[in-house]
C-alpha cells in the first residue's frame, strides 16, 4: 500500500521518541529509515523499529543516543557511537568528514560503539551532493562464510560509493558483500517466499532456496572469493583499526543477544581540490550521456546508473506515498498501538 511520506515520517518519529531517543536525534534516525523505505530498500528502513523497540525492552540500546568523538586528529577522526542509533552516529561522522576534507581534500572518519547503520547511500549521498565523493562501509553480525568456509565469519558487509555529478541524481553504488542483504532473506521468510539458489547455503554448506533454512546457514558472496575478500577487507577497517568488535564476535541487532559492536568507516574526498568543480560536472555529464547512449543487451530496456533505481523510486514516492507491504504497515500500527498513540498509518486513497 502507499503511505503519504509525510505521515510516515510523522509516525516515526513520535515512535522513536517513545522508544527514548532525543528529538533532535528522531529527525535523523526518521530519515534514514523513511528514506530506505522511499528507496525501495525496506530491508533497512522503518522495519528496523521492531528490533530497537525489543532491544530497549532489554536494556542493550542506549537511549537517547549520546555519541563523541573519541579521536580527532586533523584529517582523522573516531566516532564513538554510545551503543546508541546508527544514524546518529553516522551523522557526526558525516558533518566531520565534510568539514576535514574540506580543509585537507581528504577524510577518514571511523565509527565505533554502535548498532545497525542501516542503508549506507543514506550518509554518503548527504557528503556526495556537497561536491565530493563518499566511500562508506560497516561491518555486521556473522552472517558469511570466508571462501571455502562452512561457518558464519563476516557479516554481509556493505560498501557504498556515491560521487557528485552535479545533478539531483548522484552516481551511487550501495550494496551488500554477500549476493543479498541479510534483510531480503528475513523478508522472504515473512512473506513465506523462497530465495533462488545462489543466496545462501544451509548448515551443511548445501544451497537452498528456504529462507528460514538459509538464516540458520550462511549467505554466498558476491563473485565468490571476490566478494568474501571485500567482506574481510571491510571488517578489518570497519571493525579493528575503528576499534569496534570484528569477526566473529559482532552480535545481531535482530536477536537480544548483548551489544552489537558495530563499527563503520567513511573516507570523503573534496572533488575542488583536484579541479574545478565545474570541470567535473561536465565531464560526469558527458560520461553518463555516453554510458547511457551505449548499445543496450537484448535483455535491457534502459542502461541505469547505480542508485538510479532507488533515486526514481524516492522521487516516486513524493508524488505518490512510499510503498510498504501490508504486512509492514501491520506491525508500525500495532506500535503506535503499544506506545499509546492514537495516530495509524493508512494508505493514500
Ligand atoms: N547496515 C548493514 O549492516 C547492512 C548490511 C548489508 C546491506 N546493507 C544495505 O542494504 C542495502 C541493499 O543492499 P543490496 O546489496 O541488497 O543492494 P542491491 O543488490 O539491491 O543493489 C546494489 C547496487 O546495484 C545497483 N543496481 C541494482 N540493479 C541495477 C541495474 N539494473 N542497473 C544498474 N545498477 C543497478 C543499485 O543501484 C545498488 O547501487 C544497501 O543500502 C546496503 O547499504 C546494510
Amino acid at each position: 500500500m502507499k503511505i503519504k511520506s509525510e505521515d510516515l515520517f510523522e509516525r516515526v518519529q513520535e515512535l522513536l521518541l517513545a522508544a527514548g531517543e532525543s528529538a533532535d536525534n528522531t529527525k535523523i534516525v526518521a530519515d534514514s529509515l523513511c528514506k530506505a523505505d522511499a528507496r525501495g530498500v525496506t530491508t533497512h528502513g522503518t522495519y528496523l523499529l521492531t528490533p530497537i523497540f525489543d532491544r530497549v525492552k532489554v536494556g542493550q540500546l542506549a537511549l537517547p543516543t549520546s555519541v563523541s568523538l573519541v579521536i580527532d586528529e586533523a584529517a582523522v577522526a573516531i566516532v564513538d557511537g554510545g551503543n546508541g542509533l546508527g544514524p546518529v552516529a553516522g551523522n557526526l561522522a558525516i558533518e566531520t568528514s565534510i568539514a576535514r576534507a574540506r580543509t585537507y581534500g581528504i577524510s577518514m572518519v571511523l565509527i565505533r560503539n554502535t548498532n545497525n547503520l542501516g542503508s549506507l547511500a543514506f550518509y554518503t549521498e548527504k557528503i556526495a551532493s556537497q561536491g565530493m565523493i563518499a566511500m562508506m562501509s560497516c561491518n555486521a553480525a556473522p552472517a558469511m562464510a570466508p571462501w571455502g568456509g562452512a561457518e558464519a565469519f563476516t557479516g554481509t558487509n556493505p560498501i557504498a560509493i556515491s560521487i557528485y555529478t552535479g545533478s539531483e541524481m548522484l552516481f551511487s553504488a550501495d550494496m551488500a558483500t554477500s549476493v543479498v542483504a541479510r534483510g531480503k532473506i528475513r523478508q522472504a521468510a515473512r512473506e513465506g517466499k523462497a530465495i533462488p539458489a545462489d543466496w545462501a547455503l544451509d548448515a551443511d554448506g548445501n544451497p537452498t532456496t528456504d529462507p528460514a533454512v538459509a538464516l540458520k546457514g550462511t549467505l554466498l558472496p558476491m563473485g565468490g572469493p571476490k566478494g568474501s575478500a571485500l567482506a574481510l577487507a571491510v571488517d578489518i577497517i570497519s571493525g579493528i583499526l575503528a576499534g569496534a568488535e570484528h569477526a566473529p564476535n559482532l552480535k545481531s541487532f535482530h536477536a537480544p543477544e548483548g551489544k552489537t559492536g558495530v563499527g563503520g568507516a567513511l573516507v570523503t574526498v573534496d572533488i575542488s581540490k583536484f579541479m574545478p568543480l565545474a570541470e567535473f560536472k561536465n565531464s560526469m555529464g558527458e560520461y553518463i550521456n555516453s554510458l547511457k547512449a551505449m548499445k543496450k543487451a537484448k535483455s535491457a530496456s534502459e542502461i541505469y546508473l547505480p542508485g538510479e533505481i532507488e533515486y526514481r523510486r524516492e522521487q516516486a514516492s513524493r508524488e505518490a506515498g512510499v510503498n510498504l507491504d501490508d504486512k509492514a504497515v501491520e506491525v508500525l500500527n500495532r506500535l503506535l498501538e503499544k506506545i499509546g498513540s492514537a495516530q495509524r498509518l493508512e494508505a493514500i486513497v
